[in-house]
This record gives structure tokens, sequence and C-alpha cells, in this order.
């Protein structure tokens, strides 16, 4: 197609998805949404919010009456803030994908450290767990289980504010930093909760997090939480914002003393034990070893990351600013996941680690991410920041999706995909490098803005050619097939050819 050619029409196909995806990204999934009440057979508020979350197909499982879903609600006086243009999303949803059926029997019961869970999804050690009211809320509405906020000894004073985050151009988080520390609730607050839970809940699994200062106080803990009726104990080597020296990351990151607190635990528990490791280390898998050795059952990672998100350019005091400082903080959100992932690979491909059981977290939010971390290893993951950002009510979406995922893989079960994509993880020296993977040209959905010919001309290898037509073409001789032009495509007009070459 010659692109001078364009006409009006032409260009609003080619920009038709980047608008839809613009006007998903409008949504800000309100609470109570004045949209769930506009339409008479359908709840938009669900439907986008799966969008949002990776969950295209399971937001088309959102409508029942197809023919009649976008009938409006005429008693409704309500509308949408930020007038999002509802009918075109669902429109293009129905154009786009099937309705999937039979999803009720899929199986994704798992388990942890041999203790069985309805479903993987667990909340991790955080606000999110801390409170009777809230960790309720959350079982009620589809959770497995959660770990509480740790639980310790000492005094918890907590700054104000103790947040700070790195935005996407959409407001979404990409990062995150608290400056928090423990439970702010005593051990007997903790305790009733722990009891009441188990009492209400019996087939939910609590995870007692718990973190001592001395050997006394971790012997002192387990009693404690395992007399409480917790299903396992989560050992907390790994907070970034501790004070008192020997705690949190101090012990992650020293695998003597992980050894020795493990052992403590152990022989004062017979509940399964997981250990909980910080990723300010180089080498996870050296207190990962001890840790099995002190007797732990499984490793729960990671951690957040110590970090400064940024500094204010008026004060010019790094964010979040407590009376005119600041201080490191944890950093976690999706910008953790890659690194999460990363030390889950090296654990379960090390020998020495590969038979115990792995609870992976660090950036999920959709059911996509979670899975990730089961195809690596992981039996169960485990959530905070998202809910922090959107609430319980995300469960939805990683449930539906990862039921979609295992019907259209035709998996049975959870155990029929976990792990299978470590041996897929091998070393840099061992990968193939005598082929080549160019990239292909689809001038159907190219708009001629010639970034793909920037990239390469300034972070590349000056193979692409830009004619005055705006047309990109490929020097064969010149590239390397790294595929940073397929990266900054805007329209995703790039993709890769069929087959590999034989480097010249
Ligand atoms: C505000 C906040 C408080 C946290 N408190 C704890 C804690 O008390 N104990 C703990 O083991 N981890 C704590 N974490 C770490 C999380 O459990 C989790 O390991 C980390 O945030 C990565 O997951 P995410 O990206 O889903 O949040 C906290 C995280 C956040 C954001």
């Amino acid at each position: 197609m010659d692109f001078k050619e364009f006409n009006n029409e032409e260009l609003s196909n080619k920009n038709k998805e980047l608008s839809n995806k613009m006007e998903i990204h409008k949504c800000v999934c309100c609470h109570d949404a004045p949209c769930s009440r506009m339409y008479k057979n359908i709840n938009p508020e669900r439907i986008i919010r799966a969008i949002k979350f990776d969950n295209k197909k399971g937001a088309r499982n959102c409508i029942q009456d197809e023919e009649n879903c976008l009938e409006k609600n005429l008693t409704c006086n309500e509308k949408c803030p930020l007038n999002v243009d509802i009918d075109t999303i669902i429109k293009n949803l129905l154009s786009e994908v099937d309705r999937i059926d039979n999803l009720e029997d899929i199986d994704v019961s798992t388990e942890v450290c041999g203790v069985k869970l309805e479903n993987p999804f667990l909340l991790s050690s955080s606000i999110v767990g801390s409170r009777y009211e809230m960790c309720k809320r959350a079982m009620e509405l589809g959770w497995a289980g959660i770990a509480t906020k740790t639980i310790c000894m000492m005094p918890i004073h907590e700054s104000s504010p103790r947040f700070s985050a790195m935005k996407d151009w959409d407001r979404a988080f990409l990062g995150f930093k608290n400056i928090e520390q423990l439970s702010e609730y005593s051990v007997e607050e903790n305790m009733k909760m722990i009891k009441r839970l188990k009492k209400e809940f019996p087939s939910k699994v609590i995870i007692a997090s718990i973190m001592g200062r001395d050997e006394k106080e971790w012997e002192y803990l387990t009693k404690e939480v395992t007399q409480a009726g917790a299903d396992l104990i989560e050992l907390n080597f790994s907070c970034p914002n501790m004070k008192h020296k020997g705690t949190g990351s101090d012990v992650g990151q020293n695998p003597d003393l992980v050894e020795k607190y493990t052992r403590i635990v152990r022989n004062n528990t017979n509940i399964p034990i997981l250990a909980k490791m910080t990723p300010n280390i180089t080498d996870m898998r050296e207190p990962a070893i001890a840790a099995k050795k002190g007797g732990a059952d499984g490793i729960a990672a990671i951690n957040t990351i110590k970090s400064i998100t940024g500094i204010d350019m008026d004060s010019l005091v790094p964010e979040p600013q407590v009376n005119g400082k600041s201080a490191l903080g944890g950093y976690s959100s999706k910008a953790v996941k890659p690194i999460a992932l990363r030390f889950i690979a090296e654990m379960a491909n090390c020998k020495d680690l590969n038979d115990i059981y792995y609870s992976g977290m660090g950036g999920i939010y959709t059911w996509k991410d979670a899975v990730e971390f089961m195809l690596l290893g992981c039996t169960s993951v485990q959530v905070t920041t998202s809910v922090m950002e959107y609430g319980y009510r995300i469960i939805d979406d990683l449930l539906l999706g990862l039921k979609i995922f295992m019907r259209e893989k035709n998996y049975n079960n959870v155990r029929d995909f976990v792990g299978i994509s470590k041996p897929n993880v091998i070393n840099n020296d061992e990968l193939e490098k005598d082929t080549v993977e160019f990239p292909k040209f689809n001038y159907e959905k190219c708009i001629g803005c010639g970034r793909c010919y920037i990239s390469c001309r300034d972070g590349g290898h000056e193979a692409i050619k830009f004619d005055e037509k705006r047309k990109p073409t490929i020097d064969g001789s010149k590239c390397v097939g790294c595929q940073l032009c397929r990266l900054v495509c805007p329209q995703s007009a790039i993709g890769i050819s069929s087959k590999r070459v034989k480097k010249s």
C-alpha cells in the first residue's frame, strides 16, 4: 500500500485498535460504578476491568445475552464520570473474541508445602492481610488464604506519609515504594484474629508471618501461632525497613542466621514453614539452601527491593517526604516482576533446591503474571500491591483468567503446568547464536511514524531504510535481528519472519 494514499477512513481503521485501548485506559474502575446500573443486561465495570487485567476472553464471558447486551436501563440517570465509550468497547469485544464455555468444572486447587489450597491465590504479608474484617472480606471474595502482616514483639511506630509511586501515563502504578515496618497490632490481637478466621473459614489457609529479634522471640512467636491454629508459618527474613539490627533483610543476607532461626522455628512447631527471602542480595540460592537445611519446607519470594523512587523538584527531598526527610524503602508492583521471576527461576533450577515448594510474588496483577510464576515452579502465588491499588476484587480475573488458560491448554490440573518452563531458562552462553530472526513489516498496520527507523539508526545497526513515502524497509545485510524495531513500534506493525536465517 502506498502511504501517500491513506484516506481518513483508512487512517482511522489503522488507529482503531489504539483508540479502543485509550478508551479502555480512560476507565478508572470506580467503586460501585455508576455504569453498572446504566445497562439492563451487562455490568460494564466488570467487563472493562477484565479487559484491563489482561482477560479479554474472560470479559467476553461476562456477556450472556449478546443480542440485547447494549440495551440501556431507562430508569437510570447515572453516567460514567469520564464519558468512556462503553458501547464501542463492548461492540469491539464481541467482534474480537468468542465465549468460552464449561469453565465451572476446571480444578484450580493446588497446595503450599503440602497444605491444600482451593486456588493458587494468596494475599501476601502486608496491610492487605492485617485486620480480621479485611481478611474476611478477601476470603469471601475467593482468595484461598492470607499471609498475615508480620507479627512481632517490637514496638512499631510508622511514619506519615509512608508510600510513593512511579506511575504510568494512565495513572496506574508501575512501581510502588513503602517505608512501612511490621504489624501494629499486639501478638494477642493477632492470635485472636487467626483463631477467629480459622474457625469461620476452616477451608481457607492462614499463613502466620512472624519476625523475632532473637532466638527467644522466634521461639515464642512460633509456639503462639502454632497454638492459634495457623496452617503454616512464614519467616520474615526480608523486610528492608527494619530499625533493629539483625532483623528483616539483615537476616536474609546472612545464610548462617537464616539457618539458625529456621531451625529454632522447626524445633518448635510441626506445621510447614516458608522462609521469605530478600531480593537485596546477589544470589538468593545461598540463604534458600540455608533455610532448607534449617528445616524450611518452602521458599516465599520476593520481598521488596530497597529503592528511592524519585525526588521532589521543589524541596529536593526524595519521596515519600516525612517532615522534610525520606529513607530508602521497599519497591514492589509491576516493575519488580522480572526480578522476582529471575530469583524464582534461579532457585527452582538449582539442584539443591528443586525439591521444595515455592510461593512466588512481586508485581502480580493479572492471571498471566501469576501463571508465569507457576510455570517457573511456584505452586502458589501471593499478592499485595495490586490489591492495595485496585482492591480484593481483582481475584475475579485472576481466577477466571487462570481457568481460561487451563481450558485452552487442556490442563486438567495445576500440577500439569507448574514448573514446565524451568528447562527453558538456560545460561546465556548455551543459547544458539548462529542464526538470525529478521523483523517483518505489516504495512496494513504501519502508520509510517518512523519510530523503528530512529531506534535502529541511533540505537541499533542502521539497518532500516525510510523512504520519502514514509515506508520502512529492512537492509538484510546490516540487520542483526535484535528486534528493537519490533519493541518500539507503537502499532504492533512489526512481526517476525517465519524462519531463522543462517548468519553470513
Ligand atoms: C505496604 C507494604 C507492606 C508490606 N509489609 C510486609 C510485611 O509486613 N511482611 C512481609 O513479609 N512483607 C511485607 N511486604 C512485602 C509483600 O508481602 C510482597 O513481598 C511485596 O510487596 C511484593 O509483592 P507485590 O508486588 O505483589 O506487592 C509489604 C509490602 C507492601 C507494599
